[in-house]
């Protein structure tokens, strides 16, 4: 039987996704209990990176060894994969050795690649197209404090990247309303803008950040320039001058509003340091949320039935 894949949010199903936000939350009040499970005891789970990390190896490196697993960080660069080695090949002699990868890295071929030559379930841990496993963390945080998420408001302000098609698929999934106001040749990327509302969800493109936030019940951003876009960074600073979450911005929100932002921040670039560390900002439980929600992803994918 071919394993399962998490490479976007699409693959699971609207009840799939509640259920894991629910077990994340059971994994969450569990942590640190006898009655903590230990689900993949003696089983080896590989994270591979070929971009930066830090919430994303140690949400997965702590998360992996507290359901009974070993995590194994690659660095690509020091391994043979970063000399040339195929990618096919590193995909079946990992399948070999271990019962899950997560994959960090630039084209969203590059982990369509992998899982299509891996016999072990492979896990999307950022590409240039998609972050789903931030999803997750953003979800369950989201709910916790909105006790819901069908019908609520997100207001997404920026760049059209992994990050905000992530929150596309999260709109299908979960019924929530987004509206995405990026500057003019920053929009997400059409095909996944289709793919996104073609899945059910409710995206409107905008210009205007303050069309975004008008009303919002979240508040979300991320960096200007991607892993993978420095040299673009100049020119985004210039792009993207409007588009920072200020406390004028949060103010069209509504008053219950929350913001999230994936992290790392650039206080002053994409948001103020007012917002980030002021009252309305939940980014550090949805940080710690890494860890829960990845282990009931684990657990979905990985654990023996
Ligand atoms: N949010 C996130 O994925 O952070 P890292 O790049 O530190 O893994
Ligand atoms: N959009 C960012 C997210 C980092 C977690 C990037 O891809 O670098």
């Amino acid at each position: 039987m071919s394993p399962r894949h998490l490479l976007t949010l699409l693959d699971l199903s609207a009840d799939e996704l509640v259920g894991l936000l629910d077990r994340a939350d059971e994994l969450k009040a569990l942590r640190g209990t006898d009655a903590h499970p230990r689900p993949l005891a003696g089983r080896t789970v590989v994270v591979l990176l070929e971009k930066a990390s830090t919430r994303t190896r140690v949400s997965f490196e702590v998360g992996i060894h507290e359901l009974g697993a070993l995590p194994l960080t690659l660095i690509a660069k020091d391994t043979q994969l970063g000399r040339g080695e195929p990618l096919d090949d590193t995909a079946r002699m990992l399948s070999g050795y271990a019962h899950g990868v997560v994959y960090r890295t630039f084209g969203h071929d590059r982990v369509e690649a992998l899982a299509a030559a891996s016999r072990v379930p492979v896990i999307n841990g950022l590409t240039e197209d998609y972050h789903p496993c931030q999803l997750l963390a953003d979800l369950q945080v989201v709910r916790a404090h909105k006790g819901r998420l069908d019908g609520l408001r997100v207001a997404w302000i920026g760049d059209g990247n992994n990050m905000a098609c992530s929150w596309m698929n999260a709109a299908a999934r979960v019924g929530l309303s987004l509206r995405v106001a990026c500057p003019e040749g920053y929009d997400p990327r059409p095909d996944l803008l289709s793919r996104a509302r073609e899945a059910g969800a409710d995206v409107e493109v905008v210009r205007d950040p303050a069309e975004a936030a008008d009303g919002a019940d979240v508040v979300t951003t991320d960096v200007w320039a991607s892993m993978g876009q420095e040299e673009e960074n100049a020119a985004r600073q210039v792009a993207f001058a409007a588009y920072q979450v200020d406390d004028a911005l949060m103010a069209r929100a509504r008053a219950d509003a929350v913001f999230l932002h994936c992290l790392p921040a650039h206080r002053g670039e994409e948001v103020a340091a007012s917002v980030i560390d002021g009252p309305r900002s939940v980014v550090w439980e949805e940080a710690e949320n890494r860890l829960h929600a990845q282990k009931a992803l684990l657990e979905l994918l990985i654990a023996p039935r």
